[in-house]
């Protein structure tokens, strides 16, 4: 197998962190291998396989040197202006942010959902919000048999999402400190509030979730609500997700085509009162479903509760993930 050579923007942070963790559990075959954050980092060391790096400053030259890829989570403003730098020196940049994502001309990619759309590429590929992806591990295998016609989200995110600040807050919050990251206390608190307020009066993160999920399920005309909400939970996020079909469905044939899904686990048996739990994702890479119930108010609806560990699925793991489609089209 061709070893590549391979860095990681953002490495000190909450992501950054957890993608050294994945590279080195799912054994990328790595020749070089940098760690670049801003000015405030550069020095510290970071040890990856065994080995320490030194964390370098990213700079206008960070991809002077070949590197084949960058899995860049490091903030929209960084990605906006280096991703088009590493792309310019043929280094594909694998983003985290929300920077790239709705560009007509970046691929945003699931890669148990929409892998073909890799091929397209112009040396950069978004990674789809944390919320986003999870729900379109669930829905794509549904959407393929039934047709979505309507699909309403309720999340229940987690402080990991908001970086080592947000878990910060609830940390501090839990001892009684002021919030630094969020505009109230977190701790005991739900806050229905994540990312800026548009003008149409959802946050920024409810249109990333409707407009993500059109772009990779390839259907615009998809009818799409949501209303996101952060919650006093550490790490991983849980949704509660209304879907309503074009077609008829029997309900064990939904199950079965759930229970056959790549990267689902169905945790689905009320009698034992088994379902998904943020405390159980943690840690794991796959999306795991349940509460499974038919919605008896439309003709033809589910109601899914459906948990992934936001860092590593809805993050770091999907990145990797795509590194490693990039590494099996090279060779
Ligand atoms: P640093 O640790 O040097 O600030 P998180 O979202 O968990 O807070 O992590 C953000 C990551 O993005 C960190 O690794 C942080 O590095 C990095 N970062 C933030 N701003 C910049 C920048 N201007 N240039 C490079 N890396 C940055």
């Amino acid at each position: 197998m061709k070893k590549i050579n391979l860095a990681v923007v953002g490495a000190t942070g909450m992501v950054g962190r957890t993608f050294l963790k994945v590279l080195e559990e799912r054994q990328l075959p790595i020749e070089n291998f940098y760690v670049m954050a801003s000015s405030r980092s550069a020095g510290k060391t970071l040890t990856f396989n065994g080995k320490e790096y030194t964390v370098e400053e990213l700079t206008e030259h960070s991809f002077d040197k070949p590197i084949d890829i960058a899995l860049f989570s490091a903030g929209g403003s960084t990605s906006e202006k280096f991703a088009p730098i590493a792309a310019a020196h043929g280094c594909i940049v694998i983003d985290n942010s929300s920077q790239w994502r709705m560009d007509p001309e970046v691929p945003l990619i699931v890669p148990e959902v929409n892998p073909e759309d890799i091929q397209w590429h112009k040396n950069i590929i978004a990674n789809p919000n944390c919320s986003t992806i999870q729900a379109m591990v669930a829905l794509k295998p549904l959407d393929e048999k039934y047709k979505i016609k309507r699909v309403v989200y309720s999340t229940y995110q987690a402080v990991s999402g908001a970086g080592v600040a947000g878990w910060n807050d609830l940390e501090n919050g839990l001892k009684g400190e002021a919030p630094k990251k969020f505009p109230h206390a977190i701790a005991n608190n739900c806050l229905p509030h994540i990312d800026v307020f548009l003008d149409n009066g959802y946050t920024k993160e409810e249109m990333k979730m409707v407009n993500e999920t059109r772009k990779i399920l390839h259907n615009d005309a998809m009818r799409i609500t949501a209303t996101t909400v952060r919650v006093p939970v550490f790490n991983s996020h849980s949704e509660s997700i209304n879907v309503e079909f074009e077609k008829p469905f029997e309900m064990a044939e939904l199950l079965e085509t759930l229970r056959n899904a790549p990267g689902v686990v169905l945790q689905n048996d009320e009698s034992k009162n088994e379902y998904p739990l943020a405390t159980d994702a943690t840690g794991h890479d796959e999306v795991y479903i349940g509460r499974i119930r038919r919605d008896e108010s439309v003709e033809s609806g589910v109601n899914l509760w459906v948990v992934a560990d936001n860092i590593r699925k809805g993050a770091a793991t999907n990145a990797v993930q795509i590194a490693e489609e990039i590494i099996k089209n090279m060779q």
